[in-house]
């Protein structure tokens, strides 16, 4: 390993201070399982509007979770749960005192870049940092930072709706320090997560697997094979799965789904993984471009209020 540092903070049982930044879907229900389980969060973003919108997200999904938790003080459990959650627009603050940071902001590695880069000068030696990206090389956004950072840098994965999705793959690089690693997965079982552990190539295990199938399920579709919705009750039925290709696209978001096989198109032609699986679609391409992108826009594959609108989460 690369560890060689002496640094025992930040090691097993030292995360106590979290700071996610991006207040967004992910980095909302980042924090607030963080804050469910004891952790002192901070939650960070580019304006008040956007924290604003954050804690708006963390209010509605704790109602539920209150519900099941501590039906019979709901008001208690909500008011000590956010208690544990400050928030600032301020990132130099916003780490002053983290034990692990956790980036949830928008894909671009250029801003990750860029806030990691900032970060590193601004946080404690011990802090560890973490990408919460779905598609980027986290080797990558972590030669931001120097290489002690390095050592303390790794993806942390987590899925979407965070309060109710168990797994978080945790991504080592090549430089990520068994100390590091470490206290990730202590931190993530903390939060009543199942982690598993993944090397930093394109699409962690989830993706890598589940990318590749949406995308030949609408070829599929494309070639006049089956329908839709006869795809997704055959997985469903006969594969087991919980939800079939097409309701899951519509879920995931066309957008995304076409802008992860783009970059990945990218990284076939290093040899990273085989052309063929992530080939374009022109029928996917098409429905992006008309602003059929699932349940985001009302439409994808289904009419989202319609009898085949994806499950309610
Ligand atoms: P989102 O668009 O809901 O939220 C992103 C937030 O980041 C926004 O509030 C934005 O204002 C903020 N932001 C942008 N630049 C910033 C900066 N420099 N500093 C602080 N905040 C900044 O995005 P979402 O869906 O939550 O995704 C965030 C990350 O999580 C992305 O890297 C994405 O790939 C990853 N991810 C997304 C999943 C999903 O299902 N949506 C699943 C797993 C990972």
């Amino acid at each position: 390993s690369a560890s060689g540092s002496s640094s025992t903070t930040g090691a097993a049982g030292g995360v106590k201070r979290l700071t996610v930044f991006g207040a967004g879907l992910m980095g909302a229900g980042i924090a607030q399982v963080g804050a469910q389980n004891g952790l002192k969060i901070v939650l960070s973003d580019v304006t008040d509007q956007a924290l604003q919108n954050g804690l708006n997200i963390i209010t509605k999904s704790l109602s539920r979770v209150a519900k099941k938790a501590q039906p019979d003080d709901i008001e208690g459990f909500t008011k000590t749960v956010m208690s544990n959650i400050e928030t600032t627009t301020d990132a130099a603050k916003a780490v002053e005192e983290a034990d692990l940071v956790v980036e949830a902001i928008i894909e671009s590695l250029k801003v990750k870049r860029d806030l990691f880069g900032f970060l590193d000068t601004k946080a404690k030696d011990s802090c560890i940092f973490a990408t919460n990206t779905s598609s980027l090389s986290v080797t990558e956004i972590a030669e931001a930072c120097g290489n002690e950072r390095q050592a303390r840098f790794a993806g942390l994965h987590f899925f979407n709706p965070v309060p109710a999705m168990k797994l978080v793959e945790i991504i080592r690089t090549p430089q990520t320090s068994d100390e590091t690693y470490n206290a990730l997965r202590e931190v993530t079982l903390k939060m009543g997560k199942a982690p598993v552990t993944c090397k930093d190539t394109p699409g962690f295990i989830v993706n890598r697997l589940l990318v590749p199938y949406m995308l030949e399920a609408i070829r599929m579709v494309e070639r006049g094979d089956a329908t839709p919705e006869d795809v997704d009750q055959a997985m469903e039925l006969g594969a087991g799965y919980p939800m079939g290709p097409f309701k899951l696209l519509d879920f995931v978001g066309l957008d995304t789904t076409s802008y992860i096989a783009s970059g990945w198109r990218e990284k076939a032609e290093q040899g990273v993984i085989s052309k063929e699986l992530v080939e374009p679609i022109p029928m996917m391409e098409e429905m992006v471009k008309s602003g059929r992108l699932g349940r985001k826009s009302g439409k994808g594959f289904y009419e989202v209020s319609g009898v085949h609108g994806a499950t309610e989460t």
